[in-house]
């Protein structure tokens, strides 16, 4: 497998450390890395209770940290403008950080929310998760806090519970009402295989395992460059719009809908909620369709589910766009054996399932599509499944006492 991107990422740690020493005048405790992630399927069911099939991306966000002893948090990012943000652990409350800084401050807040003993930190972060792309960068900013967290104030927590405090933050504290599968594909995920994700019972996933290459196939995740924003109200509409739905047939979410019954359950309810609920509820199966081929070794036969799940998400739930929908068309015709979009939507990126070889000439047809049709060219990467969260350095187990301002490393590597 090709797994050089995962190590590209991993040998950064050296740098980011000293990056660390320099702004922070002394060593980091740790370094430590989360993916961003794409959904292979199983799109907008999470927060319907229901089951998602994501792998991480072997692309990271890395963070070196130190624990503070005075309460203060210091933040500072590679890609963000201007110098070192500073907040006061106590002072934290929803509302009160804005911009990318909401994210780790929240994680912050919500670990002392849920009633965990934490105090400041200084943090530096560098990330190559694309931002803005679909990609969980968000989610990866959160959940390498949580991880790293984790560890300096020994907590000890399972990573669905650091899942869950990482979407607490950025519900509560960001502002934006996604669901938990990004969240669990940062800090759960493990290489060479998708993550079942059930998002009723998040504690209870599976690996399943998905070795691309192996089978003759190649994963091209295609960022059409048009910009989303999950906090702009339509994907909090779309998750009212569920809600009500399930309340108006008595359940306790979409998950609880009989897939057999479906025909009669869309009769019962008002045309607008028709066809949110018939995409939730096919999309669930074609979770539980594609996990079967893959437990079978067939990974060629995710295909065709992906395309019918994009056309789901197109003329059902309404989430493609021009751009997207280009993306799965041009995809197809370069024959590629299924393409969809992936994440929220409204932009964001596309993956296409491709035979092993031919990532170039599927991407490059989308280019040329994208050109004809007067779009930017899209960014392309070819993925393989990598791993979730993780320590860097220093090894697992290794204990060393932190430079001024610091604490020694409590917890040990999750
Ligand atoms: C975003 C959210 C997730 C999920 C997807 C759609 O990525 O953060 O929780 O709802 O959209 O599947």
């Amino acid at each position: 497998m090709n797994r050089s991107a995962q190590w590209e990422d991993d040998s950064r740690a050296d740098g980011v450390a000293d990056v660390f020493a320099r702004l922070f005048a002394g060593p980091a405790d740790g370094v430590w890395a989360a993916p961003g992630r794409v959904n292979l399927i199983g799109e907008h069911t999470d927060y319907n209770d229901g089951f998602a099939l994501p792998i991480a991306l072997p692309r990271n966000t890395l963070l070196a940290a130190r624990a503070r002893t005075d309460g203060r948090l210091r933040l500072h990012s590679a890609q963000g403008e201007g110098g070192i943000t500073e907040l006061s652990v106590a002072a934290l409350a929803p509302g009160a950080v804005t911009g990318w800084a909401a994210y780790p401050a929240g994680v912050v807040w919500a670990l002392a929310e849920a009633g965990h003993t934490v105090g400041g930190a200084d943090l530096h972060f560098d990330s190559t998760v694309p931002t803005g792309a679909g990609l969980s960068s968000s989610a990866a900013l959160e959940c390498v806090v949580a991880v790293a967290y984790d560890a300096l104030y020994g907590l000890g927590l399972p990573g669905p519970e650091l899942a869950r405090i990482a979407q607490r933050a950025e519900n509560a504290f960001a502002g934006v009402p996604c669901g938990i599968m990004d969240q669990m594909a940062s800090i759960c995920c493990t290489a060479e295989a998708a993550l079942h994700l059930d998002a009723r019972t998040p504690q209870d996933h599976r690996q399943v395992p998905l070795d691309l290459r192996g089978q003759g196939l190649g994963l091209l995740v295609i960022d059409t460059r048009v910009s989303h924003d999950l906090a702009d109200g339509a994907y909090a509409a779309l998750r009212a719009g569920c809600e009500r739905a399930a309340a108006l047939l008595g359940l306790p979410a979409l998950r609880d809908v009989d897939a057999g019954e479906l025909p009669k359950v869309l009769r019962a309810l008002p045309a607008e909620l028709v066809p949110l609920v018939r995409h939730v509820v096919t999309e669930n199966a074609r979770v539980t369709e594609a996990v079967s081929r893959l437990r079978e070794g067939d990974a060629a036969a995710l295909g065709p589910i992906l395309t019918e799940g994009h056309a789901s998400l197109r003329d059902d739930y309404r989430v493609s766009c021009p751009e997207t929908d280009l993306a799965v068309s041009a995809a197809l015709d370069a024959g590629a054996l299924g393409a969809r979009m992936t994440g929220g939507g409204f932009g964001g990126s596309v993956i296409a399932l491709v035979e092993a070889g031919r990532e170039d000439a599927v991407g490059g047809s989308v280019t040329a599509a994208f050109g004809a049709a007067g779009h930017r060219p899209p960014r392309l990467f070819p993925v393989t499944p990598a791993a979730g969260a993780r320590r860097l350095a220093p090894e697992r187990g290794t204990r060393r006492s932190a430079g001024s301002g610091g604490s020694e490393v409590r917890g040990l590597s999750r």
